[in-house]
């Protein structure tokens, strides 16, 4: 009774204006409860009242149907925790949160309709106690979120298939090099192989790895535009032949410039020759303008490229390779943390190229 006249009304003696008014209050009450259980039982998101054990003391038509039962009464016959709940797990999750805390927000689970049929839901309630604390019921409302969570799932696969296709997509692209000069895709690969594992093993994550593996398997693809007579051919390399095989890491950046990769891959692809001295091509970059990712891939191609076999040089042994990249750490030309982690993986961790 939350009128402010009913108290002053008391006063009075019963005579029938007054009764009337009482009706009158009576009627105005009666009106707003009906108005607020309609509001309940005609809403389009499920609403319920059980008892602890499960018990439904109230539900609305749209949880009913919800539930796949026509008539809120046929859902009302059902006990929740042996009907509702597709995974008994879940309803002791449920009544462990409401309990302890006095609602849930947002719970999410798994019931199953009907027919057998499971849906996925999220629920908000409340739990409501008597003066002596004792559980009364639980009331709250029931949302069906499964076309939200199978649109999500799709959305997940559909990810999963674009990432399926761009890697695809790198390594076709690597091995197409193989049709050209077929020394530069096996080392494009075994670059890859090297990069990720000095990401790691510097501490990296799993998707910075990925970086490097994406920029490795892609950055001699500049070599396209250098004869291909020039990449096989035994012997040193004149001066105006060596100019024109340092133009692939400029021409790698302008093939990948224009693709909208999620990560500066073009750009490492650009840097992966320059030097931390400035001595390096083709920007002369010196330092912390070289990008980390660039520091790693020269280390791994340089690593690479020196102990593998070419037509115009034996391969060198890799304990000497590592030996080089050392004195180049130490002449200030590589990142010195970087070949760390290098001789690291050779010499303690038995790092093979695969
Ligand atoms: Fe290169």
């Amino acid at each position: 009774m939350n009128n402010p006249n009913i108290a002053t009304r008391k006063k009075r003696p019963p005579d029938n204006a007054y009764i009337q008014e009482l009706e009158a209050d009576l009627a105005a009450l009666r009106e707003k409860a009906e108005s607020f259980e309609s509001l309940v039982m005609d809403s389009p998101i499920g609403v319920y009242r059980t008892t602890p054990d499960g018990h439904i003391l109230m539900a609305n038509q749209a949880l009913a149907e919800m539930m796949g039962y026509e008539t809120v009464e046929e859902l009302k016959k059902r006990n929740v925790t042996e009907h509702g709940y597709a995974v008994e797990h879940y309803r002791d999750l449920f009544k462990k949160e409401i309990e302890e805390k006095g609602s849930v927000r947002g719970f999410e689970s798994l019931w199953r309709r009907k027919d057998g049929s499971i849906m996925f839901i999220r629920e908000y309630g409340r739990v409501v106690r008597d003066s002596a604390g004792k559980v009364l019921y639980y009331e709250g409302t029931i949302e069906d979120i499964s076309d939200r969570v199978k649109t999500e799932t799709l959305l997940k696969e559909s990810i999963r298939q674009i990432n399926r296709t761009f890697n695809e997509l790198v390594e076709t692209l690597s091995e197409a090099m193989n049709f050209r000069d077929p020394y530069t895709a096996d080392h494009e690969k075994r670059v890859a192989a090297l990069s990720q594992a000095l990401v790691l093993e510097m501490g990296h994550s799993e998707g910075f790895a990925n970086i490097l593996r994406t920029a490795a398997l892609l950055h001699d693809i500049g070599k396209i535009y250098v004869p291909a007579e020039l990449l096989s051919r035994p012997g040193t390399l004149r001066r105006e032949e060596l100019e024109l095989l340092k133009m692939h890491a400029e021409a790698g950046w302008e093939i990948l410039k224009n693709v909208s990769f999620d990560q500066p891959i073009a750009e490492i692809v650009h840097q992966h020759h320059e030097k931390l001295d400035g001595s390096g091509y083709p920007q002369g970059l010196k330092g912390p303008e070289i990008m980390l990712e660039a520091r790693i891939l020269s280390v791994a191609d340089i690593v690479e490229a020196h102990s593998s076999h070419r037509p115009y040089r034996p391969a060198v042994p890799i304990e000497e390779v590592l030996t080089d990249v050392e004195a180049m750490a130490t002449a200030g030309k590589l990142d010195a943390d970087v070949v760390a982690a290098c001789t690291r993986l050779f010499r303690e961790k038995g790092f093979v190229f695969p």
